[in-house]
């Protein structure tokens, strides 16, 4: 197969996927692929679809991250975060292609209260965990040059996330809360497609990589600062203050999550002289174009 440096993205209609489209197509050739185009549940179409087209890098963004419907669905959860990404690895390894498959905190169990970086113990304590994590061992036994990256608590304009909905609920509700006990670091996606842009014809970029925006914070935190940025720009709202509560007490949740999974990203830095800049300073660059504009 000839390559033209086309890139294809997977899961181009989801919240991560449609940054990367929006941005990588003022500059280069962009295939953008989400369910319509491929059922990701249908191996076989894996490998037609793949064989019709011409590619140098595909970006994996696609996967099952309703962490409680993993649960339930176990095989679905195996497919879409694992045996997708294996059949896509056997092909692009094959083609020479590069393959950067996207992955998660909750790989971790949480329970290292320290910055996690890549070379940290997994240990999953769910489906959603346990598939993703299969998925990255099996993107990263194909070929040393794929690359795997974790990300956490992502928000950007594509799909509602935390901050819309702690929003939605102060301007609806006198009464807002949100976990406490669990602490992690936000990404904005606008600014995690900025970071991988240069990663797609670099080879120094391979194996896994964690990225995310800086600084570590509880959601009761991130909710509040959310609060606080909706008031400064105006939005009207019915509660500005964010009660705490434990995870302990949140009955719904069906999956287990990790407590604390801060990540060090100082190989990021190091390989890219760039630090990610503070979660807050994003948030309200988003929060402004999102209700300001
Ligand atoms: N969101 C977070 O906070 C977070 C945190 C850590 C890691 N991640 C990882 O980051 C990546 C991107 O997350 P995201 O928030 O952008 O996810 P998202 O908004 O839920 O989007 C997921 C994408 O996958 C597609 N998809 C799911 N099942 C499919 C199937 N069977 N066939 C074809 N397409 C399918 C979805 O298509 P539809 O639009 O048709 O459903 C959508 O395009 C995922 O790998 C996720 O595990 C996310």
């Amino acid at each position: 197969m000839s390559h033209d440096g086309k890139l294809l993205i997977i899961g181009a209609t989801g919240r991560m996927g449609a940054a990367l489209v929006r941005r990588y197509q003022q500059s280069r050739k962009v295939l953008a692929w989400g369910r319509a185009e491929l059922n990701l549940l249908d191996l076989k179409s894996i490998q037609q679809k793949l064989e019709s087209i011409e590619f140098q890098t595909v970006i994996y963004a696609a996967g099952i991250t309703n962490v409680d419907y993993c649960e339930e669905h176990e095989a679905e959860a195996l497919c879409t975060n694992h045996d997708a990404p294996r059949v896509l690895a056997e092909i692009c390894a094959k083609n020479n292609a590069k393959l950067i498959y996207v992955s998660t905190d909750y790989v971790f169990d949480g329970k290292i209260i320290e910055p996690l970086g890549e070379d940290s113990p997994t240990a999953p304590l769910s489906v959603y965990g346990r598939s993703k994590l299969a998925g990255e061992r099996t993107v990263l036994s194909a070929s040393p040059d794929f690359l795997v990256i974790r990300i956490s608590w992502l928000f950007g304009p594509d799909r509602p996330s935390f901050p819309d909905m702690i929003l939605h609920r102060a301007m609806t509700s006198d009464h807002v809360e949100a976990i406490s006990d669990k602490v992690s670091c936000p990404t904005y996606s606008e600014d995690l497609a900025e970071w991988i842009e240069p990663m797609l014809d670099d080879s120094r970029y391979s194996g896994l990589l964690h990225l995310c925006n800086s600084n570590p914070t509880s959601w009761q935190d991130y909710g509040q600062a959310t609060l606080d940025i909706a008031t400064k720009l105006g939005i009207p709202l019915k509660a500005t203050i964010v009660k705490g509560i434990s995870r302990i007490n949140f009955p719904d949740f069906k999956a287990k999550r990790p407590e604390f999974t801060s990540f060090d990203t100082s190989k990021y830095q190091q390989l890219s002289g760039n630090t990610p800049r503070p979660w807050q300073e994003a948030l309200e660059e988003y929060l402004s174009k999102k209700y300001l504009s």
